[in-house]
């Protein structure tokens, strides 16, 4: 979708006008068949609400759109995420609507520039979706709005739309490897996918194939990676935009491009899903898209463990023992639980190449995540009060929500293993503390550390705030609002 800033006095007569509007609130200069066609339709601007009418201007039939922004009674929540909404509504109700312009009068509708931005932002993720695949769409199937043009935008509003932007390109980046299928992306398309997204952007990507990784020792990212015919990647994004030399805070993904479960192998049903097993990694990618895009004034680095998890002749056993790069043995238990033993090793890595100052790991870790929280919270999970406060307060105001965890040495002895330092599931309780107490076993010293398990939010199965049912880029935002509040004022 193209959007540009215009005045009114240069911009054509518009088709389709729309205002956002608080609650109880409509613009001047409104027809009053408008006015009271929005009161008979029990429109009031409440944040969601659309209402639409036909009035003539000038010879002209004009189609005036009123999205509302207030709060609805007993409700405080106004602000960003009202506008954002009101611009996803806008774009939910005009993507296929027929209608190729929207005009959007932003003096009217009352907007600051950082109140357009949320709109535009709004609007512009609830407008993607992805067809590439669709080839017998009907013609009102298909997405008419191209363009949407901003009239009488305030001050500064181009510049905030700009890193509004970069966040946008950011989420729908992620949107796109978590909704490819997995004959599409795979590690070394992922990566592929990846450098070509990033061309241009100043971001430094460099990735180790399977050699290196072997001869470094990643002994439990690999036995994941061995019975599939497609080679393992991890991937390096740096962004150092800030101090020159300071310590660069890390996000580590979880990328399991598919995952069958390995010889403990899934049920049939609903395997389809876990072409988004990647979604941390895909986050991570995402975000430092918009770091890059916005040139973001702070040194941070993505990483992805990429690897497919599949049965063959040469896939790992329940039972065996593999070592970490970190020295340690795991007895492999459930093959299924693979995310743990990428991200081990990729953590490992993290920490020696690049000492972090935070080191921050996203994965659709555990189906016992969405059994606790469902659809509605990450999980997170920290080593530190500090970092897991930041993350918290990053999540309400970004949307990502997240919810935490407990660790504790109790947790922690129930994946002692007979054979060998650890073994990679504990009972069927408390699964997803479980998973985090493995992580936890391989954070350094004292390095700050948190583990957001994000099963139950990287896919919906129904339209949300700002997304479309499919994938919904949770994460990206989260992270980018962190290294603002905390890197970069
Ligand atoms: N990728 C899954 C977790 C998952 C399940 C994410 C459903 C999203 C939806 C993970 O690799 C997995 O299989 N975890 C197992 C762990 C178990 C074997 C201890 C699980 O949650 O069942
Ligand atoms: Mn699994
Ligand atoms: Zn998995």
């Amino acid at each position: 979708m193209h959007i540009r800033f215009q005045s009114a006095a240069e911009a054509a007569a518009p088709r389709l006008l729309a205002f956002v509007v608080a609650r109880d609130k409509l613009p001047a200069g409104i027809e009053r068949a408008v006015i009271e066609g929005a009161a008979a339709a029990r429109f009031s601007g409440k944040t969601g609400q659309l209402f639409e009418g036909f009035v003539e201007r000038g010879g002209q039939v004009v189609r005036l759109a009123l999205a509302g922004a207030g709060p609805a009674n007993g409700d405080d929540e106004a602000g960003g995420s009202a506008l954002e909404r009101a611009g996803a509504a806008l774009a939910a109700r005009y993507l296929t609507s027929g209608e190729a312009t929207l005009t959007l009068d932003a003096g009217a509708s009352g907007l600051d520039a950082k109140g357009l931005a949320s709109v535009l932002l709004g609007l512009r993720l609830r407008a993607w979706r992805y067809d590439a695949y669709r080839t017998r769409l009907k013609d009102e199937q298909k997405v008419s709005l191209k363009d949407v043009v901003v009239l009488d935008a305030p001050e500064g509003a181009e510049a905030a739309w700009q890193a509004a932007a970069a966040l946008a390109d950011g989420v729908e980046f992620t949107r796109e490897l978590v909704t490819e299928p997995a004959n599409v992306i795979y590690p070394e398309s992922f990566v592929e996918r990846c450098l070509k997204r990033f061309e241009g952007t100043g971001a430094e990507l460099s990735f180790l194939d399977e050699d290196e990784m072997r001869k470094l020792g990643m002994g439990a990212l690999l036995g994941v990676a061995q019975g599939s015919a497609r080679k393992p990647r991890l991937l390096v994004i740096k962004w150092l935009g800030g101090e020159a030399g300071g310590k660069p805070t890390v996000f580590v993904g979880k990328g399991v491009t598919f995952d069958t479960g390995g010889i403990s192998i899934k049920p049939a049903a609903g395997m389809e899903d876990m072409k988004w097993d990647m979604g941390g990694a895909g986050a991570v990618a995402g975000a430092m898209l918009a770091f890059a895009g916005r040139k973001a004034r702070a040194n941070v680095i993505g990483i992805c463990g990429l690897v497919e998890n599949m049965p063959d002749g040469n896939a790992q056993r329940p039972g065996d023992v593999v070592t970490t790069l970190s020295g340690q043995t795991v007895e492999v238990i459930n093959t299924d639980a693979e995310g743990r033993l990428v991200l081990c090793d990729a953590l490992t890595w993290a920490q020696r190449e690049f000492k972090p100052a935070a080191l921050i790991d996203l994965a659709t870790l555990t189906g016992a995540m969405i059994i606790a929280l469902g659809h509605e919270h990450g999980g997170l999970f920290s080593n530190n009060d500090g970092l897991a406060d930041d993350l918290l307060a990053a999540g309400k105001a970004s949307g990502d929500k997240l919810w935490r965890f407990p660790l504790s040495p109790a947790y922690d002895k129930l994946i002692d293993s007979p054979i060998a330092d650890m073994k990679n599931v504990g009972p069927r309780w408390a699964g997803s503390i479980t998973a985090a107490q493995y992580l936890q076993r391989f954070v350094e010293g004292s390095t700050p550390w948190a583990h957001l398990d994000i099963a139950g939010m990287v896919w919906a199965d129904k339209p949300g705030a700002t997304w479309d049912k499919g994938a919904t880029g949770f994460g990206v935002r989260l992270i980018d609002g962190y290294v603002r509040a905390k890197l970069e004022s």
